[in-house]
């Protein structure tokens, strides 16, 4: 087992240290937020509730105001704080400065190319994205990017440790933005908000299609074995008739943006492509919670 640190204690970071701990490693967890750090331990004992862990695994996470206290001997550390380059640079430089040269240096950022967070590095070879999805906890998926040809010895060190730490870590061998999964799900979002501005349905209808429909089945049948399974012909004669008519276009479409400018941002705001009581909020949340943990729990 190794000594590993985790940089930052939210949303991602909390899930992302329980798993590492759950996975036998000594985790330290730096925040600059005493709160973030005093409210650890209470949401790391939520996940044991949820996943039905034994407790004790939390005694093996050291929160800590000190960055130089997390990393010290940590041979592996991903970064989990803030969506923010130039804070991202920062603590990669700190990070650079504080870790051995075999420690890997890992970050989960969802947009931020590495050759950006890596931009005062002297040496970025040791530095890989490894982007889970939200719950960490719960979503198995870890996406290990890869920024240059130098860098596969570290995305294969940071692959083994994720799977033997029960994830499933895929590699994207291209440091691009959106990785492999967001562009996947943002195809399909930039496709569903042209139809709803288009007047083709509402927003309650795309969701309709998709979770009564073709969504059933993709938790056990990829879109590649789909394709396969009903042959690529049939995949191609489709695509003669429907990709011209697709949205093609290349910026926010105005229904987004005016939604947005109009307060209208989602849940939290009462609506945004659909209408929210904070009930229904409530339940969505709690219905996908329980649904991943049943799935975490059998898997
Ligand atoms: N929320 C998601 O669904 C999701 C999914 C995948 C990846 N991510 C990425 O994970 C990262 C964290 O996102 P989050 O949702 O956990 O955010 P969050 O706001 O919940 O947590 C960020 C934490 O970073 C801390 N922080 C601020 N400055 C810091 C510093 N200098 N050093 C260390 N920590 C610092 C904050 O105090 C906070 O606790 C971001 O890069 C985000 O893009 C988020």
């Amino acid at each position: 087992m190794e000594t590993t640190a985790v940089i930052g204690a939210g949303l991602m970071g909390h899930g992302i240290s329980y798993l590492l701990a759950r996975a036998g490693h000594e985790v330290r967890v730096f925040d600059p937020s005493a709160d973030a750090l005093a409210s650890l331990k209470t949401r790391h004992l939520a996940i044991t509730e949820l996943l039905g862990d034994d407790p004790a695994l939390c005694a093996r996470v050291f929160p800590t105001g000190d960055m130089g206290v997390a990393v010290d001997g940590a041979g592996f550390v991903i970064e989990a704080a803030t969506e923010n380059v130039p804070l991202k640079q920062q603590i990669f430089t700190e990070l650079e400065a504080l870790c051995g040269p075999d420690t890997i240096l890992a970050s989960n950022t969802s947009s931020i190319p590495l050759k950006d967070i890596g931009v005062n590095m002297t040496d970025t070879t040791r530095l890989v994205g490894s982007h889970f999805w939200n719950p960490p906890h719960l979503v198995p998926l870890v996406e290990v990017s890869q920024l240059a040809r130098e860098n596969l010895p570290a995305v294969q060190r940071t692959i083994a440790i994720l799977a033997a730490a029960g994830r499933h870590p895929v590699h994207v061998k291209r440091d691009i933005p959106g990785f492999i999964g967001n562009r996947l799900q943002h195809a399909i979002k930039r496709e569903a908000i042209a139809l709803v501005a288009d007047g083709i349905c509402d927003a309650e209808t795309i969701d309709d299609v998709v979770k009564m429909g073709f969504g059933k089945r993709m938790a056990v049948l990829g879109p590649m074995e789909q394709s396969d399974l009903v042959g690529l012909d049939l995949t191609r004669a489709i695509h003669e008739v429907l990709l011209s008519d697709l949205d093609t276009s290349g910026a926010p479409h105005p229904y987004l943006v005016d939604l947005v400018e109009a307060g209208k941002t989602g849940m939290n705001a009462g609506q945004g492509l659909r209408k929210w009581t904070q009930a229904e909020a409530d339940a969505v949340r709690d219905r996908l919670r329980d649904f991943l943990a049943a799935e975490a729990k059998t898997s």
